[in-house]
């Protein structure tokens, strides 16, 4: 397997537009930055709200709800694994001053190149035995996801590319430009870079990259271990001729 995404099995890039009460408005300026390790915490908790309501996550993540201290700890170890490896960058737009999370939206991005071979999978990290998770479903869904991402995403855009992984901003702090912020900035740096920037989304999302300059390149479905379930997706990269940022 030329590229993988093990992060897909864990986060998946998105924008969960569900619907959301008790918003908090984010400051005008929201503050991006870098994340750093004592981000990852909150980036768990962010993501795990943002995510655990959509069903892959609750397809792949079966026993979360049984075990939600292990859930959050083997999240948090993705998180870490993301912060630490050479080929990957987080950033973080900050949560306002009065609230009890650092951090409201985070994004997770990976920087291909042609040797870029791939994570490992997040069940075989130390320290996380994944009680949370279907194994077989992970595994099952892994391989089919990598295959699809091959094919329509590094086939076509490149063996260099700007890879969202993930994108979640925290239910109580959507819709205030939190994740178009985190969009902008990775645009930019495909832009200096010279690469596409491409992700995968969840069709509740696809609106709101469209809106950010995304085009669909294709659709896809990956069906369950067992058959009985599909799960779609937008593949989509950014459209650098429509006029820039
Ligand atoms: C954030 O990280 C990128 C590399 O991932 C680096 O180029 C940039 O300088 C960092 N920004 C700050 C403010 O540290
Ligand atoms: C943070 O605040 C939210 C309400 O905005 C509450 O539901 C949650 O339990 C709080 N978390 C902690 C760790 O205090
Ligand atoms: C490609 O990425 C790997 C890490 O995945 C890094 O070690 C290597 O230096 C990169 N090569 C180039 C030419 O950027
Ligand atoms: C794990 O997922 C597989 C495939 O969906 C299913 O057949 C199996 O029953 C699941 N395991 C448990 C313990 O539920
Ligand atoms: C971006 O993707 C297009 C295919 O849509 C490809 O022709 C082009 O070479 C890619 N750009 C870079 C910088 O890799
Ligand atoms: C994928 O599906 C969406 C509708 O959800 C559609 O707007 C888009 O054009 C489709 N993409 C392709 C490449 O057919
Ligand atoms: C990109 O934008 C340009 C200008 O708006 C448009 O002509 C072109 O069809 C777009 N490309 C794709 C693949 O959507």
């Amino acid at each position: 397997m030329k590229t993988s995404s093990a992060y897909a099995l864990f986060i998946l890039c998105s924008y969960c537009s569900l619907a959301v009460c008790q918003q908090q408005i984010l400051s005008p300026h929201l503050t991006l930055r870098n994340a750093t390790l004592e981000d990852a915490d909150d980036i768990a908790t962010v993501m795990i709200a943002a995510f655990s309501p959509l069903r892959f996550w609750q397809y792949l993540y079966q026993f979360q709800e049984e075990v939600p201290h292990e859930h959050h700890r083997c999240v948090r170890l993705g998180v870490v694994q993301a912060l630490d490896a050479p080929f990957s960058h987080v950033e973080v737009i900050e949560a306002p001053a009065d609230s009890n999370l650092t951090v409201a939206a985070a994004a997770i991005w990976i920087q291909h190149n042609a040797s870029y071979d791939g994570m490992r999978m997040p069940h075989v990290s130390t320290g996380c035995r994944h009680k949370d998770m279907n194994v077989t479903r992970a595994l099952d869904y892994k391989h089919k996801f990598d295959a699809a991402k091959n094919k329509y995403l590094d086939e076509v855009f490149g063996s260099e590319q700007l890879y969202l992984t993930l994108l979640g901003t925290h239910p109580d702090y959507q819709l205030h430009g939190a994740g178009s912020r985190l969009l902008e900035r990775g645009i930019e740096v495909g832009k200096t870079n010279n690469v596409n920037v491409t992700l995968i989304a969840q069709p509740t999302a696809e609106g709101f990259y469209v809106h950010n300059g995304f085009f669909s390149a294709k659709n896809i479905s990956i069906t369950s271990a067992d058959e009985d379930e599909s799960f779609r997706y937008n593949v989509m990269a950014y459209n650098f001729t429509s006029g820039g940022l």
